[in-house]
């Protein structure tokens, strides 16, 4: 059985249709991710997994279990942490408080909220030093490094990150993209990554969905995706897998 099984989801805001039919699986332990163009639906995607638009048709199954229809509190309750897209961390809130915020649902006392600081900083060392420095003092990539680790603070069984990349340096995402593998490995988290960044995304991930206007028009290994004519062409700026002379 698949941790997450998304099967024929559409969703609309007001008339305009965002999902036609969206199907996908995350299995146990594993890095997913989902690709597509501005306004694809890819956080429509996360949205409905999450709670936070409920779909028109189709189901979210989340180890077996039916989802969509349960509040957000409800489907952050059973181990979903939703990590937006632009962050959204307070930026009154110190860093410190920011992550205690992450761990709203599972109602710990302040001396286990620092433990669980502690553990989720062994991923983002760099954040230490800025504990008590309030958001809006943080570059774009301290911030993206303490929207990660809010969401870890819940201690999720799956992990939803909502194009972890937007407005980091290369460098950056290379970094950030290593600590995203290194969360699964140790955390045994699974997780589910929407990116426009392929390669980034293909950096971590085995497996990848394109989304095209609402649908999912692909879904394969990553080994056999970076083989795809379309997908070298419009993500990865590269010709036919026959011309690379590969
Ligand atoms: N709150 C909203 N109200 C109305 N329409 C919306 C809303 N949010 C998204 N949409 C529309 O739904 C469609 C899918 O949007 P979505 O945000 O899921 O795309 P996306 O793939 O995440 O794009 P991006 O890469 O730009 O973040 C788009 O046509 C968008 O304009
Ligand atoms: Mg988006």
């Amino acid at each position: 059985m698949p941790k997450l099984e998304v099967e024929h989801i559409q969703a609309f805001y007001g008339r305009a249709q965002a999902l036609r039919d969206v199907s996908l699986t995350v299995d146990e332990g594993e890095v997913v991710s989902l690709l597509g163009a501005n306004g694809a639906g890819k956080t429509t995607t996360l949205k409905v997994i999450s709670g936070l638009v409920r779909p028109a048709a189709g189901t979210v199954k989340f180890d077996g279990e039916r989802i969509d229809g349960k509040s957000p509190e409800a489907i952050a309750a059973l181990g979903i942490a939703h990590v937006p897209e632009g962050r959204h961390i307070f930026p009154g809130l110190t860093v410190r408080e920011n992550l205690y915020l992450g761990a709203t649902v599972r109602h710990l006392r302040r001396s286990q909220l620092n433990d669980e600081v502690d553990r989720v900083l062994e991923f983002f060392p760099a954040l230490r030093e800025h504990l008590d420095r309030r958001g809006w003092a943080l570059s774009g990539g301290q911030q993206q490094m303490v929207a990660v680790a809010r969401g870890l603070m819940a201690k999720p069984r799956l992990l939803l990150l909502d194009e972890p990349s937007l407005g980091l340096a290369p460098i950056i995402v290379k970094q950030l993209f290593r600590t995203i593998g290194e969360i699964n490995q140790k955390e045994r988290v699974t997780i589910l990554l929407v990116e426009q960044n392929a390669p980034a995304a293909f950096s971590v991930s085995r497996r990848s969905y394109v989304l095209e206007t609402g649908r999912v028009v692909l879904g394969d290994t990553v080994e056999r995706l970076v083989r795809n004519e379309m997908v070298r062409r419009a993500y990865l700026g590269l010709g036919g897998a026959e011309s690379s002379g590969a």
